[in-house]
């Protein structure tokens, strides 16, 4: 079941809880100003932390540096009590641009992970299967990506994510292109599984709703440099359903998360001005 009885931040999250820790962790670009500043968080297994912030202010290169796509200039990430590098296979990073191959069925896409990794061809099929089930596609298996709407893509994409059990998921706004209503139902979609297959996932947004919704706890960043503004744990029973959305419990978060985040927007929007009248750049 969902971690209902989990008060995150609390004392009794023991070390050996912390799935990801981050430690004085910044960022700098070789060409770029600091993108990431003396971040310091943990996420425990199990929770469900999403990120928001304004444009540029780190959330991408943050999922990258959990991912091992890229490393820290300074401070240290671990995962599972492991550098990224090393638990790389046990966790998928979904991008916000579901990346198919457009000259492979749907089935085609979600094995592709199993390839690389050199699965059997019989157990490879089998998963897919599996995999397909879980995200409601095993009717349009034979179908190729043009043949698919926005929604159905970004399941495929997702399926393939999980085709390989990872143990934990990144997500860099996976859901922005799609309608309400489809991001609703793969919102609803996303916490089934998640409860289901118990996993520890990060998850980056520009909807407050959205992340509300999902979160166990929600980290909100401040740009130039990015560095964290909030952290706002997320006191929502569970499981939460299309219901959760009506009740005023939900209203009052959502609106809370908002007027955080745009207390951040405007001072950064601030620091953009007094830069301006400066002659500096960002
Ligand atoms: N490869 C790179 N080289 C140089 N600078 C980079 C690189 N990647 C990101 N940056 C810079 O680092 C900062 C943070 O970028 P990042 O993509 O993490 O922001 P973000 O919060 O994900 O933004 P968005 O909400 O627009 O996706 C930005 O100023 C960006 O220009
Ligand atoms: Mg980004």
């Amino acid at each position: 079941m969902i971690p209902r009885d989990k008060p995150s931040g609390s004392i009794e999250n023991s070390a050996a809880q912390q799935e990801v820790v981050l430690s004085g962790v910044s960022k700098k670009f070789r060409r770029g100003s600091l993108a990431l500043k003396d971040i310091s968080m943990h996420v425990d297994k199990r929770e469900f932390v999403s990120l928001l912030g304004p444009s540029g202010c780190g959330k991408s290169t943050l999922l990258r540096l959990v991912s091992g796509l890229t490393t820290a200039t300074e401070g240290t990430v671990s995962v599972m009590g492991k550098s990224p590098a090393e638990v790389r296979e046990q966790v998928s990073f979904i991008f916000q641009d579901a990346t198919l191959l457009p000259w492979r069925t749907v089935e085609q896409n979600v094995g592709l992970g199993l390839e690389l990794e050199h699965e059997k061809q019989a157990t490879r099929k089998e998963k897919v299967a599996k995999m397909l089930e879980l995200v409601g596609l095993t009717a349009v298996a034979e179908r190729y990506p043009r043949q698919l709407s926005g929604g159905m893509k970004m399941r495929v994409s997702i399926a393939r994510a999980l085709a390989s059990r990872p143990s934990m998921l990144l997500l860099d706004e996976p859901f922005a292109a799609l309608d309400e209503m489809s991001r609703d139902r793969l919102n609803e979609e996303l916490l089934r599984l998640y409860s289901e297959q118990q996993w520890t996932v990060m998850f980056v947004t520009h909807s407050v709703a959205e992340a509300v919704f999902l979160s166990t706890r929600i980290v909100i960043l401040a740009p130039h440099p990015g560095r964290i503004a909030h952290v706002v744990p997320i006191d929502l029973p569970w499981p939460r359903t299309a219901e959760t959305r009506l009740t005023m419990a939900y209203e009052e978060q959502v609106a809370r998360v908002s007027r955080m985040l745009r207390s951040v927007q405007n001072a950064s929007q601030n620091d953009f001005a007094g830069e301006a009248e400066q002659g500096g750049g960002a």
